[in-house]
C-alpha cells in the first residue's frame, strides 16, 4: 500500500452518496445501486482498518429518506436487515464492534430485534467501531437529547458541554476528525450537526459505489495536510 503521512483521522464520517446515480447511469433500478453501496460500505471498513482509522459513521439511511417511494425506502431497509444478520459472524471475526445510532421510533420490530443481536455479538470487539447511522437525522438527535435532559431534575437549571453530549447516540465515540461526502454535493445535509463542529470536510464528485481504497487514501492524504487549529492561533 502506498505510503500516507502519519496523522491518520482517528474518526472519518461519510455520507455516501451518488448510489441512485451510479445506478441511473447503468440503465438499473436505484435499488440496484444501493446495493452495490453497500458491498462499497463492506469494502471502504476493510480499507479503513487497514489504514489504522478507529471509529468509522456511515449514514446509511436519513429522517428524511421516509419520503423515498416505498419501493426504495422498503429496498434499503432489506439491505440493513440483511447486514445484521448475514455479516454478523464476519464482523466478530474481524474483531469490528457494529452500533446504531439513529432514532429507533419508527424501526419495524424485527429490525429492532437485529440490532440489538448485532450490537451485542460485537460488543467486545476492539478492532474498526462502525456505527450506521439509520433513521438519523441531526437535529433529531438533538431534540431527542434534550427532552431526555428535561426528564431528568438534575438539570433543571444548567447543563455543561460534556453533560449535553453524553445525552446523544454518539456519547461514547469521539467526535469525527474527517468528513467526506461523495457523489458531488457540498453540504451536510443533518449529519452529526452537533459532533461535526471542528470536523474537517472533504468532497468528492465520486458516486459512492466507485469509492475506492485509493479515493479513501486521497482523502485521508488531504486531511494530513490540513492545519487543525480548533479556533486558536498556532505560534
Ligand atoms: C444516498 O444515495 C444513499 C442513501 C440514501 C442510502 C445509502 C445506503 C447504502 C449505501 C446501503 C446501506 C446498507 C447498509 C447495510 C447499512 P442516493 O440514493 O441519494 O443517490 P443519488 O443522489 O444518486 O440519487
Amino acid at each position: 500500500m502506498e505510503k500516507i503521512n502519519n496523522n491518520i483521522p482517528k474518526h472519518v464520517a461519510i455520507m455516501m452518496d451518488g448510489n441512485g446515480r451510479w445506478a441511473k447511469k447503468r440503465l438499473m433500478p436505484r435499488k440496484i445501486g444501493h446495493l452495490e453501496g453497500s458491498k462499497r460500505l463492506e469494502s471502504i471498513c476493510e480499507s479503513s482498518y487497514k489504514l489504522g482509522i478507529k471509529y468509522l459513521t456511515v449514514y446509511a439511511f436519513s429522517t428524511e429518506n421516509w419520503n423515498r417511494p416505498n419501493d426504495e425506502v422498503n429496498g434499503i431497509m432489506n439491505l440493513f436487515r440483511k447486514y445484521l444478520v448475514d455479516k454478523k459472524n464476519k464482523c466478530i471475526q474481524n474483531d469490528m464492534r457494529v452500533r446504531i445510532i439513529g432514532n429507533r421510533n419508527g424501526l419495524d420490530n424485527d429490525i429492532l430485534q437485529k440490532i440489538e443481536d448485532m450490537e451485542e455479538a460485537t460488543r467486545k470487539c476492539n478492532g474498526l467501531n462502525l456505527q450506521l447511522a439509520v433513521n438519523y437525522g441531526g437535529k433529531d438527535e438533538i431534540v431527542r437529547a434534550v427532552n431526555k435532559i428535561l426528564l431528568c431534575k438534575e438539570h433543571l437549571n444548567s447543563i455543561t458541554e460534556a453533560e449535553f453530549s453524553s445525552y446523544l447516540d454518539t456519547r461514547d465515540i469521539p467526535e469525527p476528525d474527517l468528513f467526506i461526502r461523495t457523489g458531488g454535493d457540498k453540504r451536510l445535509s443533518n449529519f452529526l450537526l452537533w459532533e461535526m463542529a471542528y470536523t474537517e470536510f472533504y468532497f468528492s464528485d465520486i458516486l459512492w459505489p466507485d469509492f475506492s481504497e485509493e479515493e479513501l487514501k486521497k482523502a485521508v492524504n488531504e486531511f494530513s495536510k490540513r492545519d487543525r487549529r480548533f479556533g486558536q492561533i498556532k505560534e
